[in-house]
C-alpha cells in the first residue's frame, strides 16, 4: 500500500489500525499519545509491568525483549500494522525474520539490527559510507583491549558494544585508568560481559542531536528527508541533563551535518525520525551514533515546534505528510532524575515547578526507582538559549520526591 490512500481503522474493531511498540519508555508513551490522536489501535510491551506507554495504551504485554520467542508470540497474537521499536535492547533477528514475512518494522528491521549494537553502524558509517567518526577498534578479550588502547591512543573512551545512558562507558585519560575501564565495560553491558569499543576521545566544541525524518510525499512511494532545527544537549555520566534548541551553528557545520545526515537515514531506509548525534569541531560534524526512533535529548521538541519529535515519528510512520516543521525559538528541557531506591514514588514540588509562563513538565509515571531513573524533564522556552535553559533548571529544582 502507498502510505498516501493507507485506510485509518476503529480501535478496538476489526477494522482497527495497530501499532505495536516495543518498548514502553517516556519516548514510547508520548508515541503513543501522538497514535492515540489519529485512533490507533497501541498495544505496549515492555519487560516489567506499568511501564509509561503501557499506561495510555489499549493493551499491554510484558515480555523479555532479547526473547525471540516471546516477541514473535506477542506480534502473532496481536498482528500489528506497524512494529514500533523505541528501544536498542530488542531480539532484532526476530524482527528481521517478521519482517521477510510481511510484516512492517520502523524504520526497518535492519536499522533496529544495525543500531542495537554500536559495532554494527559504527562499520556501517565509517567504513561504508565513509562518514568521519573518532578512530576506533573493537576488543573482545583483554589483550585485544591493551592492543585497541594502543592503537586508538589516549585519552580513549570504552563502551560496551551493546549498552546505552552511558552504561558501562569510561574515559581512560591515562595508563592508570586502563584496568578500571575494562573492568566497568565488562559490568555495564546489556548482556554482561563482552565485546567493546575503544573510541579516541573527540575534543569537540559542542555536541548536536540533528533530528531527521524520512517520510512520503505526494509522489508515489517518494520518500522526503526533513530535518529539525540542531539540538544542543549536556551529558553527564552517560545521561542526558539539558537539551536545548535552536543550538546556533555555522553555515558549513550544519550543511555537513545535514548531508551526513541524509547518506546515513538514506543507507538505513524506512520511515520515521532518527536522532543523528554528532561532535561539532569548527566546521566539521564527527559522527558519533544514531538512533532510528525518537532521542530522548529530542524530548524538548514537546516545547520546541509545533510538531514534537513524537508527532513527527507518528505521522512519518503512518505514511502521512510533512509540509513543514515550525521551530518556536529558544527552548531548553530539563532532566528530573531521582536517585535511591522507591517503589511508587510521590512528587511535591510540582506547582512551584510550573510558576512560571512557557514552562511545562512531564511525569513519566515510572513504578520505582532504583539506583538513577529519568522520572520526568521540564520544558521552557525564554528570550534566550540561556535564559530558557536557566528556567527548565529552575523548575526541574522545583521538584522534590517524597519518601
Ligand atoms: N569518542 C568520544 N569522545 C568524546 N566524548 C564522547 C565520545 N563518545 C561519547 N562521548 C560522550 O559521551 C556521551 C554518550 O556517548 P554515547 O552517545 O556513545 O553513549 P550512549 O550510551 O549511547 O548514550 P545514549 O544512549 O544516552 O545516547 C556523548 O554524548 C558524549 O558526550
Ligand atoms: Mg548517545
Amino acid at each position: 500500500m502507498t502510505s498516501l490512500d493507507r485506510l485509518f481503522g476503529t480501535p478496538l474493531s476489526a477494522h482497527a489500525t495497530r501499532i505495536l511498540l516495543l518498548g514502553s519508555g517516556e519516548v514510547g508513551k508520548e508515541i503513543i499519545i501522538e497514535a492515540q490522536r489519529y485512533g490507533i489501535e497501541c498495544i505496549a510491551v515492555d519487560r516489567y509491568a506499568n511501564a509509561p506507554a503501557m499506561q495510555v495504551a489499549h493493551r499491554s504485554h510484558v515480555i523479555p525483549m532479547l526473547d525471540g520467542e516471546q516477541i514473535r508470540r506477542v506480534v502473532e497474537l496481536e498482528k500489528p500494522d506497524l512494529i514500533v521499536p523505541e528501544i536498542e535492547a530488542i531480539h532484532t533477528p526476530t524482527l528481521q525474520k517478521l519482517e521477510a514475512e510481511g510484516y512492517t518494522v520502523i524504520p526497518t528491521a535492519r536499522a533496529a539490527w544495525l543500531t542495537m549494537d554500536r559495532e554494527g553502524i559504527r562499520r556501517l558509517a565509517a567504513e561504508e559510507l565513509n562518514l568521519p567518526t573518532s578512530r576506533y577498534r573493537f576488543a573482545e578479550s583483554h589483550a585485544e583491549y591493551l592492543k585497541a588502547i594502543e592503537e586508538v591512543g589516549m585519552p580513549c573512551v570504552v563502551k560496551p558494544v551493546m549498552s546505552s545512558s552511558g552504561k558501562g562507558q569510561s574515559t581512560v585519560a591515562n595508563a592508570d585508568d586502563i584496568q578500571a575501564a575494562w573492568d566497568y565495560a565488562q559490568s555495564g553491558g546489556r548482556t554482561g560481559a563482552g565485546r567493546v569499543i575503544v573510541e579516541a576521545f573527540v575534543e569537540f566544541d559542542y555536541e548536536i542531536t540533528l533530528l531527521t525524518v524520512r517520510h512520503a510525499n505526494a509522489a508515489r512511494d517518494g520518500i522526503t528527508t526533513s530535518f529539525c532545527a540542531p539540538i544542543g544537549h549536556l551529558q553527564a555520566e552517560g545521561d542526558y541533563r539539558e537539551s536545548w534548541q535552536p543550538h546556533p551553528m555555522n553555515a558549513a557545520a550544519l550543511d555537513d551535518a545535514q548531508r551526513q545526515a541524509q547518506k546515513l537515514t538514506d543507507a538505513l531506509g524506512g520511515r520515521g525520525i532518527f536522532g543523528v548525534e554528532f561532535f561539532i569541531k569548527g566546521d566539521q560534524a564527527i559522527f558519533s551514533e544514531v538512533s532510528p526512533r525518537p532521542h530522548d535529548t529530542g524530548l524538548v521538541t514537546l516545547i520546541s515546534q509545533d510538531q514534537s519529535e513524537f508527532a513527527l515519528h507518528v505521522r512519518a510512520i503512518l505514511g502521512l505528510p510533512i509540509p513543514a516543521i515550525r521551530q518556536n525559538g529558544a527552548a531548553a528541557s530539563c532532566a528530573f532524575l531521582v536517585e535511591g531506591d522507591q517503589v511508587a514514588p510521590r512528587f511535591a514540588g510540582v506547582a512551584q515547578a510550573l510558576a512560571e509562563p512557557d514552562t511545562q513538565l512531564r511525569l513519566f509515571g515510572k513504578p520505582e526507582v532504583s539506583g538513577r531513573r529519568r522520572m520526568g524533564v521540564t520544558l521552557a522556552l525564554g528570550n534566550s538559549l540561556d535564559a530558557a535553559r536557566a528556567k527548565a533548571r529552575t523548575a526541574m529544582a522545583q521538584l522534590k520526591v517524597v519518601a
